[in-house]
This record gives C-alpha cells, sequence and structure tokens, in this order.
C-alpha cells in the first residue's frame, strides 16, 4: 500500500513537470499595456544558447542576415508575433528552408523557453504592440484569383513565385510553405503586410510610405491566396 502511494506521487510529480515544461508558464506576461517582465535567469541562459546555435543565422541580437534567417529583433515582428507563435517557430522549424525544427534536438529542446524569453527581451516598444493586437480567431475570405494577381505583382519579386522564400534568392521569408503558414493566423499575416517590418526590405503596404499603398480587400485577397497555397 505504502508502495502504490509512492508510486502514485511519483507520477503526478512526473506528469506535473512535464505538462510544465510544455507549457512556457516563465514567459507568460501581460503585454497588453506594461513593459515585459522577464525571468533574468531565463533571459541569460536563452543569451547563451542563441549565441551558440541561432546568431550564425540571425545575426547577433537577432539583427537577421538577408539570405540566412530573418531579423527577430524589429518591433513589428515582436509586437505581431505571440510567444506561441516564437515556440512553435522554434519547435516546428520551418520545413523547406534552413530553418531546423528543435523539437528534437537534444542540446536546444529543454532550452526553447530561455530562447523565447530571450527574444522578447529585445522587445522595448510596446506601443507597437498595443496598436497591432492580432486576433487569431479571424478567419479572412477574399477573391484567391485577385489574391494571385496582386500577390505576383508585389510580392512575388521577394518571396518568389509560390511564396517559396529565400531559396528563390529574395530577402523575403518562405510565406507560401507550411511551416510558416501552420503558425502565422490570418491576422498576423494581413498585419504584416499593413505594417511592414522595420530594419528589412519589407514595406509596409497599408499606408503611404510603402511600395505600394493597398485597401484592406486586396490585403485579404492576397492571405486567402497564401492560404490556398498550403
Ligand atoms: C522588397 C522586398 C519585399 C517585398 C516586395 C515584399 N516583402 Fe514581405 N518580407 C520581405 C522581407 C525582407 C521580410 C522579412 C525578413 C526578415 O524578417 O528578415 C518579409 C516578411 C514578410 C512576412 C513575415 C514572414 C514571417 O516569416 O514572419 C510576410 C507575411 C510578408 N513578408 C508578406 C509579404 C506580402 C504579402 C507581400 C506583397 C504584398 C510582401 N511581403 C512583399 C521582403 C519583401
Ligand atoms: C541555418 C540557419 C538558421 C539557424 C541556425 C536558425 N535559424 Fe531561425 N530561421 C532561419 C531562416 C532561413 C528563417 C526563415 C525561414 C522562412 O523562410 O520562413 C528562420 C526563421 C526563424 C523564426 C521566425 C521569424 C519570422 O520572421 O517569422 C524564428 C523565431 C527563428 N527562426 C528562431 C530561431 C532560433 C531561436 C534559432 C536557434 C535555436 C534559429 N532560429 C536557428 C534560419 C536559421
Amino acid at each position: 500500500m505504502r508502495f502504490n502511494i509512492f508510486l502514485f506521487l511519483v507520477i503526478v510529480g512526473v506528469s506535473c513537470t512535464s505538462k510544465q515544461m510544455q507549457s512556457i508558464p516563465q514567459v507568460e506576461h501581460e503585454l497588453v499595456d506594461k513593459p515585459v517582465v522577464l525571468d533574468a535567469k531565463l533571459v541569460k541562459n536563452g543569451k547563451k544558447v542563441f549565441k551558440k546555435k541561432c546568431a550564425s543565422c540571425h545575426g547577433q541580437e537577432g539583427v537577421g542576415i538577408t539570405g540566412m534567417g530573418a531579423r527577430l529583433n524589429s518591433p513589428d515582428f515582436l509586437g505581431l508575433a505571440d510567444d506561441e507563435f516564437i515556440l512553435k517557430t522554434i519547435e516546428n522549424g520551418r520545413p523547406g528552408t534552413t530553418m531546423a525544427s528543435y523539437k528534437k534536438a537534444r542540446r536546444v529542446k529543454k532550452h526553447i523557453p530561455s530562447l523565447v524569453a530571450y527574444i522578447r527581451s529585445w522587445q522595448n516598444d510596446y506601443e507597437v504592440f498595443k496598436k497591432y493586437k492580432v486576433d487569431k480567431t479571424i478567419v479572412l475570405k477574399g477573391n484567391v484569383e485577385h489574391g494571385k494577381k496582386g500577390y505576383q505583382t508585389y510580392c512575388l519579386y521577394c518571396h518568389g513565385p509560390i511564396g517559396e522564400g529565400f531559396s528563390y534568392g529574395g530577402p523575403g521569408t518562405g510565406i507560401g510553405l507550411s511551416g510558416f503558414l501552420d503558425v502565422a493566423s490570418d491576422d498576423y499575416i494581413k498585419k504584416t503586410i499593413q505594417v511592414g517590418r522595420a530594419g528589412t526590405a519589407m514595406k509596409p503596404f497599408g499606408h503611404g510610405r510603402g511600395l505600394a499603398r493597398l485597401n484592406e480587400t486586396e490585403i485579404d485577397d492576397i492571405v486567402v491566396y497564401l492560404r490556398s497555397l498550403k
């Protein structure tokens, strides 16, 4: 009997720890209107791992290297991508690109929450997050054919004929590939198109300073077209 209770406690203990490892409680924070408060130990550890495992492609402090790794420290990216987006991208990778899946990488796997915390620690513009809050439940409607035309006119040049990304030779990422489309919500894609990504060739298409000014219908059509590529 005593043995059974002991076993029970061990099992409960183990399942609790593995549950804790799956979710990322230490990185949870209310981003809406106050600065991010992050666990300093996680950030420090994340910095170490990032330097060793990620900086060769993403640059020191995530500045990005065109054709090698996306810029991770722009306020626009950090304002639109939530922790889950970053976590899942590291876990799943981006098949068809050089961004590997770290789900099974022995030396990186257990540090993924630290990496999320470290990447999040670059965020210093909370205004962007407040302004562009992504609603993941939105499913956009649009015209695939119009979207395809729009894509070919405005996006193909950098992202490739069907969104294949760096492998096409342009500066844009693989936005037609499943690794990206599985993790990105419609609203994330739409808002990225509208606001662009500071410090990269991705200019805003939602207002005057960009390469072209697209209205919401034109942007929705492009998002619906990208979804159809999967
Ligand atoms: C002049 C080049 C250029 C053009 C034109 C361009 N992009 Fe981009 N795009 C980029 C770059 C560069 C990035 C970001 C790469 C990085 O973060 O380092 C990017 C990033 C993105 C992302 C975020 C991808 C991710 O991995 O999070 C989306 C979505 C996107 N672009 C959609 C579009 C769409 C749709 C169009 C057409 C309306 C477009 N882009 C036109 C260069 C371009
Ligand atoms: C061999 C190069 C390489 C290495 C090493 C690498 N990445 Fe990437 N990473 C990429 C590329 C390329 C992309 C963009 C893929 C695409 O086209 O969608 C990317 C995309 C990302 C994104 C999504 C960015 C966005 O704009 O949506 C995140 C987050 C990320 N990487 C984190 C990491 C982390 C954390 C590590 C270290 C554990 C890492 N990467 C290691 C090449 C790399």
